[in-house]
């Protein structure tokens, strides 16, 4: 039986023509998600917004996989929940393999839904227990009327095959499997419908160290068999690293950076992603010894009221070495392309293409003869140095 069984076979649309990977099947324009706060019991007041998801931007094509990367309450989750339409959005247009499915609803909707599945980062919470796992990966196909029960019945045990679970244990629980297993589940029921976008959110960080490259290499496996997109969600930088073509940071609500996946590690050009990036670990004791890591001073300020001009300036280390430059504080940085595919909200986004704080984030050796950070204005071309060539201005020295 092929896994396309009970009309569940991707639409013409879909697969006409057109090579695969150049195909757009996700574009997210100026995307907007505000949760009400409200007080009072009685006579509920309207006191503000949670600005979850503010201006949000991508195209995702075909068979690619996208990571959404960035701190807890940055509105990663949001954002994948929105595109999946659990939310109504507030504002900005989601269009959904060439239909704008921002304002979709009744049986409109259920058949996108169908289209557009989700893994969840808590395979302990997301499984419900009190059914076996033959209901729990088959719920799907009954959800949307798909195939007869006998043939439900083998489909979920070719599924749970595919994500190479015994088909004999459809009739088990889920406290009876590990950790992993249940992902292995939950991977399944996601596929059960053919979908072609996959949001994974986060969904090997409740798992042991051992078992995550495991998923994460399943997960690979089955984009490869099965031409899936994914939005793949993180909340660091080492995990998304071996499965993104591109990756988005998000910082309070918004995108801060977006580039290629290996961009986005050798030159990263916001002060936030490299405060990300100088905090994960790089197994190569040399490359190792030369990096040092930014701790972001403070919270995260609430969405509710989020900073003016730029968001992050409260945390910047680029602004403190600027000297507190008005324009961080006055104006919204915009999302603006400074090498092929790698766009950044930052006004002084060059200042740190060839920065110490960069360079000691990614691990290049510093120069014995660098003088401090390149000054406002200085000659440090973010296009000399994103094309692999030495910055113009030599970099600063180690602090002591
Ligand atoms: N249903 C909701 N109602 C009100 N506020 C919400 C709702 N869902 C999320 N939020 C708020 O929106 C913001 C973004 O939350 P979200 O869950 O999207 O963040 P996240 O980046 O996924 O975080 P985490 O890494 O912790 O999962 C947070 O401040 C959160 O409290
Ligand atoms: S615009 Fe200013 S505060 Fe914002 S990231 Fe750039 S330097 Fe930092
Ligand atoms: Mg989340």
């Amino acid at each position: 039986m092929s896994l396309a069984l009970g009309g569940v076979a991707r639409p013409d649309s879909a697969t006409a023509g057109t090579p695969a990977d150049d195909r757009i099947l996700l574009s997210v324009s100026d995307l907007r998600m505000y949760f009400p706060v409200t007080q009072g019991l009685i006579f509920e007041r309207h006191i503000g917004d949670v600005h979850a998801v503010d201006d949000v931007s991508f195209d995702l094509p075909r068979g690619q996989t996208l990571g959404l990367v960035g701190e807890s309450g940055c509105g990663k989750s949001t954002t994948g929940r929105t595109i999946l339409r659990l939310y109504k959005p507030t504002a900005g247009r989601i269009v959904f393999d060439g239909v704008d499915i921002t304002r979709l609803g009744g049986e409109a909707l259920r058949r996108t839904r169908r289209r557009i599945q989700m893994i969840f980062q808590d395979p302990y919470a997301s499984l419900n227990p009190r059914m076996t796992v033959g209901g729990i990966v088959g719920e799907p196909l009954t959800v949307h009327g798909i195939g007869t029960k006998a043939e439900r019945r083998e489909r979920v045990a070719e599924l749970l095959d595919v994500v190479g679970l015994n088909p004999n244990f459809l009739n088990r629980y889920p406290h009876e499997f590990s950790g992993g297993q249940r992902q292995r589940i939950g991977v399944a029921r996601a596929l059960a419908v053919n979908p072609e976008l996959i949001v994974a959110d986060e969904p090997i960080s409740a798992l042991d160290v051992s078992i995550q490259a495991q998923i994460l290499n399943l997960l690979e496996r089955l984009q490869g068999e099965f031409s899936l997109t994914f939005l793949f969600i993180a909340h660091d930088l080492s995990v998304v690293r071996h499965v993104s073509d591109r990756i988005a940071v998000m910082y309070l609500g918004r995108i801060v950076e977006l580039a290629p996946s290996g961009d986005l590690y050798a030159h990263p050009l916001h002060p936030y992603s490299v405060a990300l990036l100088s905090a994960v670990p790089i197994p190569d004791p040399v490359v190792e010894s030369r990096r040092r890591r930014i701790i972001l001073k403070g919270d995260v300020p609430s969405p509710v009221n989020p900073p003016s001009g730029c968001r992050f300036h409260t945390r910047c280390w680029l602004r403190e070495r600027l000297g507190n430059p008005e324009r961080c504080t006055t104006e919204d940085p915009r999302l603006r392309t400074l090498a092929a595919g790698h766009e950044v909200a930052c006004h002084f986004a060059e200042e740190v293409d060839g920065s110490i704080e960069q360079r000691q984030a990614i691990g290049v050796p510093i120069p014995i003869a660098a003088g401090g950070i390149a000054s406002a204005g200085a000659a440090t071309p973010a296009a000399a140095a994103l094309a692999g060539q030495a910055p113009a201005v030599p970099p600063a020295a180690p602090q002591a």
